[in-house]
């Protein structure tokens, strides 16, 4: 019985071990241990065995069962590890495919703009400041000079919160702002949302851009509005453009004045970006209200200087041939991915 079983032991590691295939062991598993197997059936014969021998044999062919079943499995593993391994080889990546194309977006045309500005002026000394987009009545309008009566100051021409508090018309309270925290010489630029309750069209829209300017300090003269802003205007639509400055109003400068610069499409010949005029308004602008200057506590006799608001919508469109302001706002990507 014991030679039996050794042999049985010898002939069954053998075959299992240079098995090749799932099936092949399959069938030895079958074979030794199957219901009819050679080795149940050595286990199902122990019963007829002499008293002392059945503790030995039984021992004995438990361990043959067992190294069976160990080995079974250990090359079950092995031959899923190679069939694995051959699966990987077959799956080799064909590198001659072109990738999948990862598009990483793109900068909005109005972040765009901003940033081309922004370098300039910082290029120019200025520093970059933010203020809230709520603000209230008294740094929109009170502090900036803005008389009672003014449209802007209507609730149908802007939005309110509240009696006192609404969303900024324009990025002019923020001078207020710094000029309350900060003594002279100050110089700042100032990008931001401004809103008013404009109806939509290809030119209005009730959320934009403005970029505001100030600079404060003794003896500042309109020649240094004019040779800033001119660098200004030759930096972002060629270094062959002119200005003129238009008289105008503001409550917060005086004198006021806009600023036109020769049309960089036609120079300045007539077409339809300049509406044949040879000139485009792209600012507004002026030497602060020495008013302005008083109610933050600066005395006008000592300091004095300039500030503009330029529309960066407004600039972006000019340069990039936008006609229609809602694109920027519009979110669809066939305009956007143009940039
Ligand atoms: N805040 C003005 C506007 O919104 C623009 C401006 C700013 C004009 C600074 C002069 C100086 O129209």
């Amino acid at each position: 019985m014991k030679e039996t079983l050794e042999k049985l032991k010898e002939t069954s590691i053998d075959l299992i071990k240079n098995a090749v295939n799932f099936d092949e062991l399959e069938k030895l598993r079958v074979r030794y241990l199957g219901k009819k197997g050679e080795l149940t059936t050595v286990l199902k014969g122990l019963g007829k065995l002499p008293k002392e021998e059945k503790p030995i044999i039984g021992k004995l062919a438990n361990i043959v069962k067992l190294e069976i079943t160990d080995l079974l499995d250990e090359k079950i593993q092995t031959l899923e590890k190679k069939k694995l391994e051959e699966k990987i080889m077959k799956e080799s990546i064909d590198i001659t495919l072109p990738g999948r194309r990862l598009d990483p977006g793109r900068i909005h045309p109005i972040t765009k703009i901003l940033m081309e500005i922004k370098e300039v002026f910082v290029g120019l000394g200025f520093a970059v400041v933010e203020g809230p987009d709520v603000e209230t009545e008294y740094y929109n309008f009170e502090a900036l000079n803005i008389p009672v009566d003014h449209p802007s100051r209507e609730m149908w021409d802007s939005f309110y919160f509240k009696p006192g508090l609404l969303l900024r018309s324009h990025t002019s309270p923020v001078q207020v702002r710094v000029m309350e925290k900060q003594k002279p010489p100050i110089k700042i630029i100032v990008p931001g949302k401004c809103y008013r309750r404009d109806s939509v069209d290809a030119t209005h829209h009730w959320m934009f851009h403005q970029l505001e300017g100030l600079l404060i300090d003794e003896r500042v003269t309109f020649a240094d509005l004019k040779g800033v802003l001119l660098e200004f205007a030759r930096r972002i639509f060629g270094k062959e453009r002119r200005a003129k400055f238009i008289p105008s109003y503001f409550p917060f400068t005086e004198p006021s004045a806009e600023m036109a610069i020769d049309c960089f499409a036609c120079n300045g010949k007539g077409c339809n970006i300049c509406k044949q005029s040879g000139w485009i308004e792209i600012l507004g602008a002026g030497m602060v209200n020495p008013k302005v200057l008083k109610a933050v506590g600066y005395d006008p006799e000592i300091y004095n200087g300039f500030a503009f608001g330029l529309g960066p919508d407004r600039i972006a469109m000019l340069k990039y041939r936008i006609n229609d302001i809602r694109l920027f706002y519009d979110n669809d990507l066939r305009f956007l991915e143009q940039f």
